[in-house]
């Protein structure tokens, strides 16, 4: 925390060293695939259900779009997952009516071979004029602002935008765009990847600090290097809040297994909205993969001693 005090930024109510601990982590279920990836996507899917819900209509916008690698050869992309069950929700008839569902999906991908399979998605769910699957490759820090700022998504379509970045893809302007880009009412909303277990290394090798800076938009992404994972996430929670003007935000914990064992926070989902519907959404999606607890406030932040970790660890 040393650094981060001195930067004058981070005022969080609680330190690592008061951390004990009391409890032993979770014992995750899988061994053969890595755990929080397969969750992500079901947690998404499971999240956009109820949303769609209450909007009753709405928008999904995939900027990081590809699969995990480009060998994936799983369902566990959130891409997929969330265009089959809002698929299956659009075929649902009910007393002859269509149930609610997502009409409008925008994926990006930058890499072509990855892009290769966004567009078999396309090819494979694109049903007019209820279903519409528009890709585009290239840099979503450059398609994503230009899509909403282009009126192609209507200011009062609820919209959904997930980044799902690997680490430091996603540049602080494109949240600030996203941000910006509605003048009044519920501003879109974000799912958002923070790194946890690999970002020290990832910060340590970078060979260019304007990337870290770029990302995290300020000077300051140095400090996080010495922050525990529960002060990083609220950290980012507390900027999604105050610097890009969501009413609600708060981050969610994906566990690794290591081979010991024991597991660690393998990234957060940080999420943003200005909807009070969403908060209760979130704890149903992620109360279905068996979690002990999730990170929403300060006062609920006390990961590290609810999972018995310490500080960030490699
Ligand atoms: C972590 S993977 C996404 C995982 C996926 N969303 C899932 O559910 O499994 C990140 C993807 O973003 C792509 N990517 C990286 N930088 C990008 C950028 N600037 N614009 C668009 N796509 C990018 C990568 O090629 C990769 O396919």
């Amino acid at each position: 925390m040393a650094n981060s005090k001195k930067s004058g930024i981070l005022r969080l109510p609680f330190s690592d060293d008061l951390f004990q601990r009391t409890t032993r982590a979770p014992r995750l279920r899988s061994n053969r695939t890595n755990v929080s990836t397969t969750q992500k996507p079901i947690m998404v899917k499971e999240y956009l259900r109820l949303f769609v819900k209450v909007t009753r209509h709405g928008t999904y916008v995939d900027a990081f779009a590809g699969p995990q690698t480009e060998e994936d050869c799983t369902e566990h992309w959130s891409a997929l997952q969330v265009l089959e069950s809002q698929r299956l929700a659009r075929d649902k008839l009910i007393k002859d009516k269509q149930q609610p569902h997502l009409r409008n999906f925008y994926l990006f991908e930058r890499s072509p071979r990855q892009f290769s399979r966004i567009e078999d998605l396309r090819r494979r769910f694109h049903d007019p004029p209820s279903f519409n699957v528009r890709t585009k490759q290239g840099d979503s820090n450059v398609l994503l602002p230009e899509l909403l700022e282009s009126g192609a998504i209507g200011h009062r379509e609820a919209t959904f935008v997930l980044l799902d970045q690997r680490t430091f893809e996603c540049e602080w302007k494109t949240l600030e765009r996203i941000a910006a880009s509605r003048p009044s009412g519920y501003k879109c909303e974000i799912f958002y990847l923070l790194a946890n277990s690999w970002l020290n290394r990832a910060l340590a090798n970078l060979n260019d600090p304007g990337t870290a800076e770029r990302w995290w938009g300020r000077s300051d992404w140095d400090c996080l290097r010495d922050l525990g994972a529960s002060d990083r996430a609220l950290w980012l929670v507390e900027r999604f809040k105050n610097e890009l003007g969501y009413t609600y935000s708060s981050a969610w914990y994906f566990m690794e297994r290591l081979q010991s064992e024991s597991s660690r926070i393998h990234y957060f989902m940080v999420h943003a909205s200005d909807h009070r519907e969403s908060q209760k959404f979130l704890d149903r999606a992620y109360g279905n993969l068996g979690y002990p607890t999730m990170v929403r406030s300060p006062q609920q932040a006390n990961i590290q001693e609810l999972l018995g970790e310490g500080p960030e660890t490699e």
